[in-house]
């Protein structure tokens, strides 16, 4: 059987979105839905393996999925969702617990960084966490996953996790009928464009992120436009002017964090950015970058601002989703049960 090619990701319901999420995922999920059935999930249950208020987590849930529509996400061609209201996520993910080795887990470079100096409080599900996310691809049999850069070592565990399901059941796979024996495909990373990894305005070393204390570190998909700007104009550069070719990037952190955004947001590669803006100084090249993040972004704050003040309409999105992404799962969880040895009814 050639298994079909199916895009899956998700975003965590943790904060608002920020331009790191947009760029380095959500524009290349948007373009993705012109060729590839896709699934989109809001990922609840991962948002949990760190504490979360639960009025602020439910407000959350709602505004990425208003966020995923408002950047271009359509819920009747694509399937929008929160993964807590489909059963197979926690089920799969479990049995994976089950398949992965404890020596994987402990290379995973992300726990380490959330679990900061003290590992021994962290919660288990933060531990566990990659499992989950192997168990969200694969409980679609996804074959493609748009993320940023930071996700590729997740997705190489997910690859492994998959490779030793199949190997250590291949005779009751083979029975079940998938002659090849490959019941999980392999799953892709797609990491894609100028801004795999966004990085933080204020320091061009570290990432862009939810969790900065400062908030001029990132620009907020809810951010209006004096912000927007604002956030532009105060965030660190370099003396020099920016330079005519990408190898004059090298060492520039902040200078190779900003064209790669400009590129991102007109589409077009850093090196048309730099054609444009080689030799220029930065408060001419800051004044194109704020008009042109104003004029993408603002209009998606407004949208995401308006569709939040319609929860119920957002909640029967994420019902009609998650109805359709049980018809996906529940027969490839079936078919896992029976593969694992299982009874069900
Ligand atoms: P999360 O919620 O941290 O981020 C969502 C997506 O945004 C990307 N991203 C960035 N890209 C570029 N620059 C940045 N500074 C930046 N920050 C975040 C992430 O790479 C990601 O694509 N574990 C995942 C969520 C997840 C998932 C999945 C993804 C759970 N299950 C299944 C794909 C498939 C996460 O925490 O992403």
């Amino acid at each position: 059987m050639k298994l079909q090619e199916r895009v899956f990701s998700g975003m965590q319901p943790t904060g608002s979105l920020h331009l790191g999420n947009y760029l380095g995922a959500m524009v290349q999920w948007i373009e993705m839905q012109k060729t590839h059935a896709c699934i989109y999930c809001v990922v609840d249950l991962h948002a949990i393996t760190v504490w979360q208020d639960p009025k602020e987590l439910r407000d959350a849930i709602r505004q990425v999925t208003a966020a995923y529509i408002a950047s271009g996400l359509d819920p009747k061609k694509s399937i929008l969702f929160n993964q807590s209201q489909v059963s197979a996520h926690a089920e799969l993910a479990w049995i994976f617990n089950c398949v992965a080795r404890l020596g994987w887990l402990n290379r995973m470079t992300q726990f380490k960084e959330k679990a900061g100096k003290d590992r021994e409080a962290a919660s288990v599900g933060l531990y566990a966490y990659p499992n989950l996310m192997a168990a969200d691809i694969l409980a679609y049999r996804a074959t493609h996953v748009p993320v940023g850069e930071d996700q590729k070592q997740h997705l190489e565990l997910a690859r492994d996790i998959a490779q030793k399901f199949n190997n250590d059941f291949r005779a009751q796979i083979e029975a079940l009928g998938h002659a090849d024996g490959e019941f999980f495909p392999q799953p892709d990373p797609v990491i894609m464009g100028p801004a795999t990894r966004v990085m933080s305005l204020r320091d061009g070393t570290k990432k862009m992120s939810k969790s900065d204390p400062s908030d001029l570190s990132r620009i907020n998909l809810t951010d209006d436009a004096d912000t927007i700007a604002r956030k532009i104009q105060k965030a660190k550069t370099d003396p020099e002017p920016l330079p005519s070719e990408i190898a004059g990037l090298a060492g520039r952190p902040e200078a190779d964090n900003l064209v790669g955004i400009y590129a991102a947001l007109a589409g077009k590669t850093k090196e048309a950015a730099l054609a444009e803006f080689g030799g220029q100084q930065f408060s001419s090249f800051k004044k194109a970058l704020a008009e042109l993040a104003v004029a993408r972004l603002a209009p998606l704050g407004d949208e995401i601002r308006r569709m939040t003040g319609d929860p119920v309409e957002i909640d029967r999105v994420l019902a009609d989703g998650s109805a359709r992404a049980r018809e996906i799962a529940t027969p490839i969880m079936n078919e896992v049960k029976d593969i694992v040895g299982l009874i069900r009814s």
